[in-house]
């Protein structure tokens, strides 16, 4: 009995000896062990046809060796698991010296931006920032804005009509009305927006283009509060050595209107290219609000006054940036707006 268990020992051993691959040596252990029809397990099986003396010895060296069997095994599996784990590690491996992905970012507009800084100053002098319809009605574009019936503003040459009473706003100032209509003063109020115009396109007019409006309405409220406000915000905007100046002039919905320059961001007011030789550049107009105008929202000028002002974003943004037409900043090429990030 024990020279077969030596004989299957050696079969063992060569077919282990054999195997090449993690399959076979599955395979192996399928052929040796198995529980069905394993060879090892059909000799156990035999074990019950000995008598009670033989059994127990040949029992113990079939245990035995069925220990050989499965440490060679368990050697195998473990030889070819690691081999696989290995190769499995070589062929996924990265090489992180490689260039990474560039992911392109959006990135705000050049007038956007432009728009922010100025709100921020604002803001913090204690305004607040609002909003008003592109669409507006008569009433908000010029009645309410002390604009007579007959004043060239109105005629069809400058303002987009959509209906006969309903056109695009050609001014912020149109926001004034609506913040005056939806609160009381004191009011501190900011309407940066789109405004519409039909001007013929050229490098210095788009027939859309952006606005920033002011209004505040207090009591007591002067010219000089007016001019203050717009020192310190130019002095903010363009630094501290920025001057200004108010140049009388007309609009229905101010009295006294002014427009306002500062001197040149660029030059510092000696001239230059920017500011045209001058020292000066145009900001935008401004006046004290003409009464019939808070009248006209219900707020008494004998109690209460107060100042507007309106300033072009465009032009501005093109200064800065030394833009020579200000149609770039609508025609959405990549290369154009990517220089503003
Ligand atoms: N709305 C005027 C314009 O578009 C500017 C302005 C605003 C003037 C407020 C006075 C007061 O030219």
């Amino acid at each position: 009995m024990s020279d077969r268990i030596d004989q299957l020992r050696e079969d063992f051993r060569r077919e282990s000896g054999e195997v090449t691959g993690e399959q076979e040596a599955t395979a192996l252990r399928d052929r040796w062990v198995g529980r069905k029809s394993g060879l090892l397990t059909a000799e156990m099986k035999t074990l019950g046809r000995l008598s009670p003396e033989d059994r127990r010895l040949t029992g113990q060296l079939l245990n035995h060796l069925k220990e050989e069997i499965e440490q060679e095994l368990e050697l195998l599996e473990s030889r070819f698991a690691a081999a696989r784990e290995l190769a499995q590690l070589a062929s996924e491996q990265i090489d992180v010296t490689l260039p990474g992905r560039h992911l392109p970012a959006g990135h705000l507009h050049p007038i956007t931006l432009l728009r922010q800084r100025i709100e921020d100053i604002f803001v913090s002098m204690g305004y607040h920032i609002e909003d008003g319809p592109e669409i507006e009605t008569d009433f908000y574009n010029f009645d309410a804005l002390n604009i007579p019936a007959i004043h060239p503003a109105r005629s069809r040459q400058d303002t987009f009509y959509i209906t006969g009473k309903l056109a695009l706003r050609s001014q912020t100032s149109t926001v004034q009305i609506h913040s005056m209509q939806r609160r009381q003063p004191p009011l501190r109020v900011i309407a940066p927006g789109r405004v519409f115009r039909r001007d013929t396109p050229d490098a210095t007019h788009n027939p859309m283009f952006y606005q920033v409006e002011g209004l505040l309405v207090e009591r007591g409220i002067t010219l000089g509060d007016l001019k203050g406000t717009i020192e310190e915000f130019v002095r903010r905007m363009f630094g501290p050595q920025t001057r200004t100046r108010f140049r009388p002039s007309y609009f229905p919905f101010v009295e006294p209107g002014a427009e306002i320059d500062y001197s040149c961001f660029k030059c510092g007011g000696t001239g230059c290219r920017v500011c045209k030789g001058s020292g000066w550049i145009e900001m935008g107009g401004s006046g004290m609000v003409h009464p019939n105008v808070l009248r006209g929202v219900g707020i008494d000028p004998d109690e209460y006054t107060g100042f507007a002002f309106g300033l072009g974003l465009d032009r501005l943004c093109a200064l800065m940036y030394g833009l020579d037409d200000i149609r770039l900043l609508y025609e959405n090429d990549i290369r154009f707006l990517e220089q503003f990030r």
